[in-house]
């Protein structure tokens, strides 16, 4: 076990084959044979291995949850769930057998069984912070919002350090409702999404970036409001590049923007306060320079050096807009461009904008056109679009395009 932990694999195995050839039912070494088969890369074999340690140690709960978790990741959901199942029965205390059953029963869509296994989960281990987290989206998503506020309440009374425990609770409260999402909440929201960003809203049929790119070219070719409602791709696509010198990504996240704004300029920067997400777009080699840092501060230190600067899907985690239009002001040279998107706020609304139960902030046209004309941006173009799908419905916002004055 000790070669194990080194990673001196070969070694490790020697090991354990040494103690299964004494004992072939050692239950201990098939599992960590399994594992280390995992750690090999060989998930197929793993499983073998801890399905013959349970063989001999059917009431092994935590083996039963590994199976589950080597299940899962070899793409065999239904035996995940079976596996993760048998892990609840055999050891009903085990919080987080409960809580991998809960996401597996959502996943397939069971949305009554997922919440009474993640209740089950926080009923054995009330300090289980994934289980509030899991638990509170199940229910915002099956339109349970009070019971969602209830179980964000909770877990910000047992987890006050948490700051995505404090945003939501001001979501769902409306009290003590932030500014703009603060810089731990939202680095602690992408460093654990980044993983999984892409494929996640490439499912919600994400369509914010290549709306923010057609509008930059749009603008940058013909002026503001030409061409309007041309396709996105034939836009995208059209012959030579639109010429900017120095485009900046705000809120860059895993850099899905990049290569739609790659041959359309000399230099694309990005910023974002999530280093995993930073990470991924440097993955991508389209940008010139990546800085992880909070936006408005990169900004106002980058005075006149941009040509255009896009935001997409960004601005949605900032009530007020004062302080990043400002500070966009300050970073675009004369008559540069700004383009980001926004959701939007329903028009019976009486407030500017509004951090919503989802925990996101919208906002309305009027503000953001009074917001930007106070910032020193002119021309404002403001086209309503539909930015992705969050519970099957989609998400109505605008991509709006402005030009520093
Ligand atoms: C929904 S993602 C969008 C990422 C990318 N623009 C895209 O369209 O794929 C929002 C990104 O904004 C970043 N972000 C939010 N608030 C920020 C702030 N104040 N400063 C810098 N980045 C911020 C997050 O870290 C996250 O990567």
């Amino acid at each position: 076990m000790a070669a194990h932990k080194a990673e001196r694999f070969d070694e490790a195995e020697a090991g354990y084959l040494r103690v299964l050839d004494a004992r072939p039912d050692h239950a201990k070494a098939l599992y960590y044979l399994g594992l280390l088969q995992f750690h090999r890369g060989d998930t197929a074999t793993a499983i073998k291995f801890v399905q013959r340690c349970l063989n001999f140690a059917r009431t092994n709960g935590p083996a039963w949850n590994t199976l589950g978790g080597l299940f899962v990741a070899a793409g065999r959901k239904t035996e995940a769930r079976d596996a993760y199942r048998r892990a609840t029965l055999v050891a009903p205390t085990m919080a987080e057998a409960w809580y991998n059953y809960g996401i597996c029963l959502r996943d397939e869509g069971d949305v009554e069984g997922a919440i009474g296994a993640l209740r089950m989960s926080l009923a054995r281990e009330p300090g289980y912070s994934r289980a509030y987290e899991a638990l509170a989206t199940v229910l915002y998503q099956a339109g349970r919002t009070q019971e969602a506020a209830d179980t964000y309440r909770e877990w910000a009374a047992r987890e006050p350090q948490s700051a995505k425990a404090r945003h939501m609770v001001a979501a769902v409260s409306q009290r003590d409702v932030p500014a703009r999402a603060a810089d731990d909440y939202v680095r602690e929201l992408f460093d654990g999404a980044a993983r999984s960003f892409d494929a996640n809203l490439g499912k919600l049929n994400y369509r914010a970036p290549e709306l923010v790119a057609a509008a930059l070219v749009r603008a940058a070719r013909s002026g503001l409001d030409a061409g309007a409602g041309t396709r996105l791709d034939a836009v995208l696509d059209a012959g030579a590049g639109a010429g900017l010198e120095a485009v900046l990504d705000a809120g860059c996240g895993t850099g899905l923007c990049g290569p739609l704004l790659r041959p359309h300029c000399a230099r694309l920067v990005g910023v974002d306060l999530s280093g995993q997400m930073v990470e991924r777009a440097r993955a991508r080699q389209c940008y010139d320079e990546l800085i992880v840092e909070e936006l408005s501060a990169f900004m106002r230190s980058r005075s006149r050096a941009f040509d255009a600067i896009v935001s997409a899907d960004t601005l949605v985690y900032f009530g007020a807009l004062e302080e990043p239009l400002g500070a966009a002001h300050d970073a675009l040279r004369d008559n540069g461009l700004l383009v980001f998107t926004v959701e939007a706020l329903p028009a019976t609304a009486s407030e500017h904008h509004r951090l919503e139960a989802h925990g996101r902030y919208a906002h309305s046209e009027q503000y953001v056109r009074s917001a930007l004309t106070a910032a020193g941006f002119a021309a404002t173009a403001f086209e309503a679009a539909t930015l992705r799908e969050e519970s099957g419905e989609p998400v109505s916002g605008a991509v709006v395009t402005a030009r520093r004055a």
